[in-house]
Order: C-alpha cells, then sequence, then structure tokens
C-alpha cells in the first residue's frame, strides 16, 4: 500500500460500530432492569458511584448500564450535575407501573432474539466484578493462531480509523518516542508511524501476537519504519521513550491491574513523559 493514501477516512466508522455493538444493549438494559436501576432512578436521579453504591455493583459495571441506557435515550445527564435521571422515554416504556410497560419483558425479548448466551454473558459482567467475561484480548498467549488472526483483523479495523485521527494530535508534535503497549496488529503504530515519521515508535506485544502486527506493518510497507518487541508489559516496560500509549487496554482489565500498568509505565518513561489512554 502506498502510505500517501494512508488518510483518515472521509466517512467515519459510527455506522459500523452500531451495527455490531447494538445487538448488546437488549441484553444491557434487560439485565439493569433486573438489577432494579430504573426503578432508582425513578425516586431520584443518581451519579454512577451512587447507583454502583446503591445496586451493589463496582463503578465500571453501573458506568456501562447507566452509559447504555443513556445512550439508548432511557436516561439523561442532568445539566447542572453529574447525576442521571429516567427521561420520559423509560418512565412510558420502562417503569413497571406504566401500562405502556416492556420492562419485564426487555429478557424474555433479548432471549427470544438472541438465545441466552448475550444475557448470561452480561449478567455475569455486570454482577462479578470488573473482569471481561469473555478476556480473548487478555489472554491472547492461550488462544491458537487462527484465533488470534481472526481477533485481530477484527480490532485492526476497529481501531485504524481512530489511529489516524489520533496521530493527527497536536499532542504528536511535541514527542520524539512512543512506546505502543499492547500493540495487536499495529495499527495505531501503523497509522502514527505513516502520518509522523520523526516519530520512533516501537509496538510490544506477546509474541504469540507479533507476527501479526509484523504482516499488518508489511501490507502497508511499513515494516522499517517501527521496531516489533515480544515481551509482557506486567514484567516491566523498556526505558527510554517519551510517552506510552495504551489502545484498547485499560478497559480490558481490572482496576487493581491498570494501578499496576500505570505504575511500571510511570518507572520506565522519561522524566515528564506521558501516558495515553
Ligand atoms: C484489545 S487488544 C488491543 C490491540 C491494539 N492496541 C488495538 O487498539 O487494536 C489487547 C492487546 O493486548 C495484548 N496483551 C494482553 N496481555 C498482554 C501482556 N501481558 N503484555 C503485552 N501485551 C498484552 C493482547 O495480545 C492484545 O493484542
Amino acid at each position: 500500500m502506498n502510505t500517501t493514501n494512508f488518510q483518515i477516512p472521509s466517512i467515519q466508522d459510527r455506522f459500523i460500530y452500531d451495527l455490531i455493538y447494538n445487538c448488546l444493549a437488549l441484553p444491557t438494559l434487560a439485565v439493569a432492569y433486573e438489577l432494579g436501576l430504573y426503578d432508582r432512578l425513578a425516586e431520584t436521579p443518581l451519579t454512577i458511584e451512587e447507583v454502583a453504591t446503591a445496586l451493589s455493583l463496582t463503578d465500571r459495571a453501573a458506568e456501562a448500564i447507566v452509559g447504555v441506557s443513556a445512550a439508548t435515550g432511557f436516561l439523561h445527564r442532568k445539566s447542572d450535575d453529574d447525576r442521571f435521571a429516567l427521561s420520559e422515554q423509560a418512565r412510558i416504556y420502562i417503569l413497571p407501573e406504566s401500562p405502556f410497560s416492556y420492562g419485564e419483558s426487555l429478557g424474555y425479548a433479548s432471549f427470544v432474539n438472541m438465545g441466552s448466551f448475550a444475557l448470561d454473558a452480561i449478567r455475569k459482567a455486570v454482577k462479578h466484578g470488573s473482569r471481561p467475561s469473555d478476556p480473548k484480548a487478555i489472554a491472547t498467549q492461550m488462544l491458537d493462531q487462527k484465533e488470534i488472526s481472526r481477533l485481530m483483523r477484527l480490532l485492526h479495523a476497529h481501531t485504524l480509523p481512530a489511529g489516524m485521527a489520533i496521530a493527527e494530535h497536536p499532542y504528536f508534535d511535541e514527542i520524539e518516542s512512543l512506546l505502543d503497549v499492547g500493540a495487536g496488529s499495529c495499527p495505531i503504530t501503523a497509522a502514527v508511524v505513516a502520518r509522523r515519521p520523526g516519530i520512533r515508535v516501537t509496538a510490544l506485544d506477546v509474541d504469540a501476537v507479533c507476527p501479526q502486527g509484523e504482516e499488518m506493518l508489511r501490507r502497508y510497507g511499513l515494516e522499517d519504519c517501527a521496531t516489533l518487541l515480544a515481551g509482557d508489559m506486567f514484567a516491566g516496560l523498556p526505558t527510554g521513550f517519551g510517552a506510552h500509549l495504551y489502545s484498547n487496554i485499560f478497559h480490558d482489565w481490572d482496576v487493581e491491574s491498570c494501578r499496576r500498568l500505570a505504575k511500571i509505565s510511570f518507572d520506565a518513561l522519561e522524566p515528564g513523559g506521558r501516558i495515553l489512554l
């Protein structure tokens, strides 16, 4: 591929994100209903932390059910603070006392359309802490090459358009070296070296995944523009970089692991270096 064609796409990829992720909205709303989110918010608007306390959830689980409920129009954020309130849509179509309520039926509608898999996976993820229920991305070392290749192709398509925009950020005017941590098939590395040839970029991932990065960089003719490094990010990071970029990494891990990674980065970065999330 000619890297002069490596431009920010002229159409945003939201439509395809919606296509892929909208199917998770219904089971998420069903689980939120089961947990009593909408009844609580009918009493009074709450912040995400208050929802977590009221429903005995982690902050991350509360953020997920509130975020999906807001994105689908059932909640709105109050303009004067960070509290979320029920929308009219939720009062009419979700609350059990409404004659038009679907609330009780959300779980059944999800089951009828998608079987129990999505519902069970989301229930498990929301109720049992902050670890992902299907942790493929945090256990790539355990996957076979065919599965790694399929996962990385999806992640590459998912990340490259955003990577192209990220590489244009003025922040990259200020840095000379970047470590792409958990680089996968190198969408961010490819975007940065293509758009910012002056920046020295190293992409780090577990050894089972590095061939995916090599293949993608070769496909773009960028194989000589970045260094690939096999390693375990939890075992320490190489020194000598002005910035560490974690693309689609922190949301995969529990909070304690994210703290460990931040500390590992802090110890390895040059003075004044930055962690980019
Ligand atoms: C969700 S993917 C993100 C890939 C890429 N950064 C992107 O945005 O498309 C998570 C990546 O973290 C990598 N990873 C998981 N555990 C790791 C570890 N201990 N050390 C280095 N990389 C790891 C996985 O192999 C995978 O490529």
